[in-house]
């Protein structure tokens, strides 16, 4: 039997960490619906698009939205086959909406340039659109069993706990990754990873961790000298900037209402969206020179707040009743259509103003950001 740890101040022995957390998963791995039991083969098209949905998302908001994507394409052609415009709708909620296109993209080029297989290797899983550092690894592990560790922010965690790493992040980065990967077995590096997931999730949470259940607190270093609740330690971080701006609903008298879609690169690329003025560091000095067509524009008591990941949005938000639906002014949309179709949350959060709702209009299952 190897030793729980080289020496009292390195940290557990990697290969004992690796057995004794596989025997762990064995026994307490999460049932997810992308996983696979031992002994069944992945396949990569389950594993790659879980990965890309569970990008910035948690796995409570995913489920669903696997379930629905995997029941309407079963398989990366399917998906390649779709209308973007299906792929967008049913993506909507899941928040950063370039992942939908870049999927769509990756789907297409999976079918076209390799015959509808995923390629195995890191290098070539970077290839597709949305496939970076940490997916293509967790796609090369947990779909072709190579040996690579994704190492996302719960591993760095529990990194830091098991080898006592106290230098601050984002200093100690490098460092949490080198020792993260250094536990990668040689076989069954696909559910050492997702192990690692369901350790940080459960167990070595950011928050009062439960060391007392964990099956490696034998060999934690951090554990050991009690310092487990403070680490990983972050170096203070800058304020995130706020963003202002007016947005505008037009309802036509037959129930219409006024949308037009962004561009297609960038934040919400390619959604549709309700006019607005900029989104700028101050208020807008004027904010009905914005409004899209002449209205009796009233500002509505709700403000909408959105958190984005670089910056926060605050909106006023008006409303004016209009005449006919005049198509110069852009897109218009039935009501009843704008409340079911795959809007992003900021702008269901708007729509949700002209109901008093604000900011219940749905958030998501975003990730709250560290
Ligand atoms: N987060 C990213 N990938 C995951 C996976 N395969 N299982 C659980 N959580 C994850």
């Amino acid at each position: 039997m190897a030793p729980r740890r080289r020496d009292p101040s390195s940290g557990p022995d990697p290969a004992w960490t690796a057995r004794t957390l596989l025997a762990w998963y064995d026994r307490h791995a999460r049932v997810l619906p992308w996983r696979y039991r031992p002994g069944e083969s992945p396949d990569p098209y389950r594993v790659w698009l879980s990965e890309i949905m569970l990008q910035q998302t948690t796995v409570a908001a995913v489920r669903a939205y696997f379930l629905r994507f995997t029941e309407l394409w079963p398989a990366v052609g399917d998906l390649a086959a779709a209308p973007i415009e299906d792929v967008m709708r049913e993506w909507a909620g899941l928040g950063y909406y370039s992942r939908a296109r870049n999927l769509h993209a990756a789907a297409q080029q999976v079918a076209r340039d390799h015959g509808g297989r995923f390629p195995a290797d890191e290098d070539a899983l970077r290839d597709l659109p949305g496939v970076g550092r940490y997916t293509a690894s967790a796609i090369a592990a947990i779909a072709f069993g190579r040996p690579t560790l994704p190492v996302d922010g719960n591993i760095e965690r529990v990194a830091a706990r098991l080898f006592a790493v106290e230098e601050p992040l984002p200093a100690a980065k490098p460092r949490l990754v080198a020792l993260a990967k250094s536990l990668t077995p040689s076989r069954r590096a696909g559910d050492l990873a997702q192990a690692l997931m369901d350790l940080g999730a459960t167990i070595c949470t950011p928050k009062s961790p439960a060391c007392a259940l964990c099956p490696l607190n034998e060999g934690c270093l951090a554990y050991a000298k009690g310092i487990q609740d403070t680490l990983p330690r972050r170096a203070p971080k800058s304020a995130r900037p706020e963003r202002f701006g007016a947005a505008f609903l037009a309802f036509s008298v037959d129930g219409q209402v006024l949308m037009r879609r962004r561009p297609p690169k960038g934040l919400l690329g390619g959604m549709l969206e309700f006019p607005s003025s900029p989104w700028t560091a101050a208020a807008p000095h004027d904010p009905l020179a914005h409004a899209p067509m002449k209205g009796e524009w009233k500002r509505l008591p709700t403000r909408v707040e959105h958190v984005f990941t670089h910056f926060k949005l605050t909106l006023d938000v008006y409303a004016a009743r209009v005449g006919r639906a005049d198509p110069a002014f852009g897109l218009w949309t039935p009501r009843t259509e704008a409340d079911a179709a795959g809007l992003p949350s900021v702008m269901r959060k708007i729509l949700g103003a002209a109901d008093g709702q604000g900011d219940r209009a749905g958030d998501g299952g975003r990730r709250p950001r560290r």
